[in-house]
């Protein structure tokens, strides 16, 4: 009831709303209502109440709450938010084993084990960013898993756009999205697989939101969306943006099981398209022009004897010539 008090009020932009509406709309007493109103009031929701007018929404916290996701979330999701855990997608994998559904969804204000591509670790700081993991069950072959990370980065940068990030902003081949050269966010996909069926996935995502600083080691290359824009988002809101564009994109991307009908707008944001890039390939380091991606998300280089090669993100990574992204 408390999530659906919340889109109602939010509704009605400032405007009051009965309080007799409320009670006939979830078939509660008046009392009923009060209390859930107070409980999001102390959740720190700004709700005015007056006397024969009703409530009104004042303002909404930057807290992750819940309710306050859901709120906001276009189709029905198993919703799981909490203050400070290892990582979500740690979480995510738990509750997967316990036979969580499909599109269930972790959120975390502060993670103490985050966990960064490459077995790096990464950080999440209390009120200051975005954790998020998202569980699939999809009936894909295996070996089209990896395009999911692709898929997120799109859906990604869509949410950031929608919330008013848009100068600046794209995607460094093949996952990583930044915004004025510095990455502001990070995919980590897992998967638990048989040898020729997926059990389940989780995309997890990794947003800095208002982090204010970053460790000397990597201040030249990692920032905030605040840092760079002055934007401070909401963050329930963005969680829940992400994951609605998730969905119309990996509708899509179910359809072909490959990014036929996403390339087109993935190459749009694409940093490293017609640039010259280092590939970082084990068995040993050439440069390009990257032209955009292939239908599986593969990276294709134009090499100096004119020839085309194309790269995949599990074997190699790319910087560009003069830095981390171009
Ligand atoms: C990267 O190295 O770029 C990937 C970073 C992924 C971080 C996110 S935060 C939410 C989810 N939980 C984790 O432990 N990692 C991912």
């Amino acid at each position: 009831m408390k999530t659906e008090i919340i889109r109602i009020l939010r509704e009605q932009k400032g405007e009051f709303v009965s309080g007799e509406m409320l009670c006939e709309q979830f078939s509660v007493s008046r009392n009923a209502v009060w209390k859930a109103i107070n409980r999001l009031k102390e959740q720190g929701f700004e709700i005015e109440s007056v006397t024969k007018k009703g409530y009104r929404l004042i303002s909404e916290p930057d807290l992750l709450a819940k309710e306050s996701i859901e709120s906001y979330l276009s189709r029905e999701a198993s919703v799981f938010c909490f203050d400070e855990i290892d990582s979500t997608n740690n979480e995510c994998m738990r509750l997967a084993g316990n036979g969580a559904p499909d599109g269930t969804l972790v959120a975390a204000d502060c993670q103490t084990g985050g966990k960064g591509r490459r077995g790096r670790n990464w950080t999440t700081p209390k009120g200051t960013a975005v954790a998020m993991s998202i569980l699939l069950r999809p009936q894909i072959a295996p070996q089209n898993a990896p395009i999911l990370t692709l898929v997120s980065a799109l859906a990604v940068a869509k949410a950031l756009q929608e919330n008013g990030v848009k100068e600046g902003l794209g995607i460094k081949w093949p996952n990583d999205l930044v915004l004025n050269k510095k990455k502001i966010c990070g995919i980590l996909t897992e998967m638990i697989t048989e040898v020729d069926y997926i059990n389940h996935i989780v995309v997890g995502i990794g947003i800095n939101t208002h982090v204010e600083s970053f460790p000397e080691e990597i201040k030249d290359i990692a920032s905030s969306i605040l840092l760079e824009t002055g934007i401070k988002i909401n963050r329930s809101k963005l969680i829940a943006d992400v994951y609605n564009c998730f969905f119309r994109y990996y509708d899509i991307f179910l359809k072909t099981e490959d990014l036929s009908g996403l390339k087109e707008e993935y190459d749009g944001l694409l940093l490293n398209k017609d640039k010259e890039v280092k590939v970082l390939d084990p068995k040993g380091e050439f440069c390009g022009t990257a032209l955009g991606i292939n239908e599986r998300g593969e990276l294709k280089v134009k090499l100096s004897d004119g020839g085309v090669t194309e790269v995949s993100a599990g074997e190699v990574s790319v910087r560009g010539l003069y830095g981390y992204v171009l």
